[in-house]
């Protein structure tokens, strides 16, 4: 059987396949264009995500719009998710349990989506679908390819919140990030 969105969203609303159901307030399903090309996966809500049920509308929200800005995005045209749907209590990592209960939302959506590029945000996110020795310093901006869809890695905004020198660097690889989707046109 082939799920929708539709189903997703059910799913992800009514989940109860980890402990963090029990403390989440709202659970945060993908959001953005269905048409995108480009996928940002972080690493799970924050606390104003969960209050509000939508990803990345926090400090650190902030931030991304004015990376995806200074490159030329919004976040009309990609699909931004995380690789957990539920706020981990008081942003502590995700637990390997709770990343592997929700891995197959992250793979719905995914196989939904299509993505030509899929940008991980942070060591979490590039942990998880890039190398689990991934080093978000050295190895950001890099590029993998699988089937037919090529995979990055740059900070996760709340990085750049604790530290605005890594700006730059997320502005480059996003830069890249634009260019690399208009070779893959
Ligand atoms: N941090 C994340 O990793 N994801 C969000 O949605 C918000 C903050």
């Amino acid at each position: 059987m082939q799920y929708t969105w539709n189903d997703i969203e059910q799913h992800i609303a009514a989940c109860t396949q980890c402990p963090l159901c029990q403390t989440r307030h709202l659970p945060v399903m993908g959001r953005g264009s269905r048409q995108a090309d480009i996928m940002l996966v972080a690493e799970a809500p924050g606390g104003q995500e969960d209050q509000q049920g939508v990803p990345f509308v926090g400090r650190s929200g902030e931030y991304l719009d004015r990376l995806l800005g200074d490159c030329g995005l919004s976040r009309e045209e990609i699909y931004i998710t995380n690789i957990l749907k539920c706020h981990p209590p008081g942003n502590r990592d995700p637990k390997e349990a709770e990343k592997e209960a929700c891995f197959p939302y992250l793979k719905y959506e995914t196989f939904l989506l299509k993505p030509k590029i899929i940008v991980c945000l942070g060591r979490v996110a590039a942990q998880r679908l890039i190398s689990p020795d991934f080093k978000i310093t050295r190895q950001h901006g890099t590029w993998t390819y699988r089937k037919n869809c090529a995979l990055t890695a740059t900070y996760h905004p709340s990085a750049i919140l604790r530290d605005p020198s890594k700006y730059g660097a997320a502005k480059e690889d996003f830069c890249e990030i634009v260019r690399k989707r208009e070779e893959l046109q």
